[in-house]
């Protein structure tokens, strides 16, 4: 790939020492004892106790390189993604989840590939039975997570093995929790069934037709992995410490559940059933402009281009049998908000983003606008997991370092 970002942007960033301990040190520069402490107090200010208050600082670390991935690039300018290379419109169009999960576990890409849903331990039965009937899918999913973890051995470094029995495991144990707060019994997995068909089945109690499972396949490849998203980047922090996969996604989805990370397909939902019409769009998006309201599922962070997650998704969600009622709504309701953004930003493309087609694709096949960000935490999975067996196998401790910006060094008031 010969417009790889890897080469160009290799960063020179501060390694932590092996300890992890690399607090800025507000005595650096004072007379110091080997214990931290001082013996005469001072009156610096910040800026002259530290040798790093002049560093640059990036919040949010915008911009920043934290590390290197081979696993996927976001051109965001030409609106490409690719994992381990490959285009992501291919491999909607030609693979599965399962191959997806596997090339980013492995490398190697195998058609082939299998990833039926997994068991779900009495142990996890038992914990979501006790949640309260008032539980977020997402809050479950993370106990799930966490319950499952103390039923295994996860020793580190993390193994392809944990990655796909934790990725299988998930979808079970949602569609379990989806279940038992209906008030029905948890679904056994069908180990003829792909994590897909398996999921929407143990949620169900209905094999999916090949078509309805194909379509949220489609929605998992495209969620499986994004670069060092904030969820992802939680991931390899906590794998970092040597600590478990299994942790590592607790962090992850409670990253994931965040409002400005979960996503908005749910919202794009809502503001679809306000417009009601195509003819009604023009109106609405100026008035819900000019209150200072966002357009769900436009405008992206990193893509300036057409997500290119949104086109293979529109292509999935138009070739849908039971498409919702709304996909037409939601196409000319698209061309509208382009055209309007459009001319509200001239200077910073809005466009399309992932979250516009996921949610006809997901209503398509049958799932709650509830169910939608921990179904997307699912097919995350993949990238998670992949991140941490990338992270394991150059492994040096995530710990960058604070400007401290507090009070100069200080006598206790008497
Ligand atoms: N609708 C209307 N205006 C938008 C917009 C949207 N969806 N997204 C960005 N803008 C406008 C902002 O109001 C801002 O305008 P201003 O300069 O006049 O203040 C400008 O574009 C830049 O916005 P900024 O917040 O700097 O962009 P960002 O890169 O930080 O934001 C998102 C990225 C995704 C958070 C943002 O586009 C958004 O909120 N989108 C809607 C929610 C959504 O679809 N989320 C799913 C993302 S995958």
């Amino acid at each position: 790939m010969t417009d790889s970002p890897s080469a160009e942007t290799r960063s020179e960033s501060a390694a932590a020492s092996g300890d992890g301990d690399r607090t800025a040190d507000p005595t650096a520069g004072t007379a110091a004892a080997p214990n931290g402490k001082t013996s005469a107090a001072t009156t610096d200010a910040p800026g002259e106790m530290t040798d790093q208050a002049h560093r640059p600082f990036s919040p949010g670390l915008e911009g920043v390189i934290a590390g290197e991935t081979s696993l996927s690039f976001i051109d965001g300018a030409r609106g490409r993604l690719l994992y381990r290379g490959y285009r992501i419109g291919d491999l909607v169009a030609h693979g599965s989840y399962a191959a997806v999960a596997n090339l980013l576990w492995t490398g190697t890409w195998d058609r082939s590939a299998r990833l039926p849903t997994g068991a779900v331990p009495d142990a996890v039965i038992t914990t979501l039975r006790a949640l309260p009937q008032t539980t977020k899918p997402m809050d479950a999913l993370r106990t799930a997570v966490s319950a499952w973890g103390s039923t295994q051995e996860l020793p580190w470094p993390p193994t392809v093995e944990q990655a796909r029995a934790l990725t299988a495991f998930s979808p079970s144990a949602l569609a379990a929790f989806a279940r038992i707060r209906a008030g029905q019994e948890p679904i056994e997995p069908d180990p003829a069934l792909d994590l897909t068909a398996g999921y929407l089945y143990q949620l169900t109690g209905t094999r999916p037709e090949p078509e309805t499972a194909r379509a949220l396949d489609a929605y998992f490849i495209v969620g499986a992995e994004h670069g060092f998203n904030a969820s992802t980047f939680t991931a390899r922090v906590i794998t970092s410490t040597r600590s478990d996969l299994a942790s590592a996604v607790v962090g992850a989805i409670g990253t994931m559940k965040g409002p400005l990370h979960g996503g908005a397909p749910s919202e794009v939902v809502d503001q679809l059933a306000q417009v009601g019409s195509p003819e009604h769009a023009e109106a609405w998006i100026r008035e819900a402009l000019a209150r200072g309201e966002r357009l769900m599922g436009f405008g992206h962070r990193v893509y300036r281009a057409y997500d290119p997650r949104a086109a293979a998704l529109r292509t999935v969600a138009e070739g849908m049998e039971h498409k919702p009622e709304w996909l037409q709504l939601a196409i000319a309701v698209e061309d509208v908000a382009l055209r309007i953004l459009a001319e509200k930003h001239p200077d910073r493309p809005l466009k399309t983003n992932v979250e516009y087609y996921a949610a006809p694709v997901l209503m398509g096949v049958g799932l709650t606008p509830d169910l939608f960000p921990a179904t997307f935490s699912l097919a995350r999975h993949a990238g998670w997991t992949a991140h941490a067996l990338e992270q394991a196998a150059n492994n040096r401790l995530i710990r960058p370092d604070v400007n401290y910006v507090g009070p100069g060094e200080r006598d206790l008031p008497a």
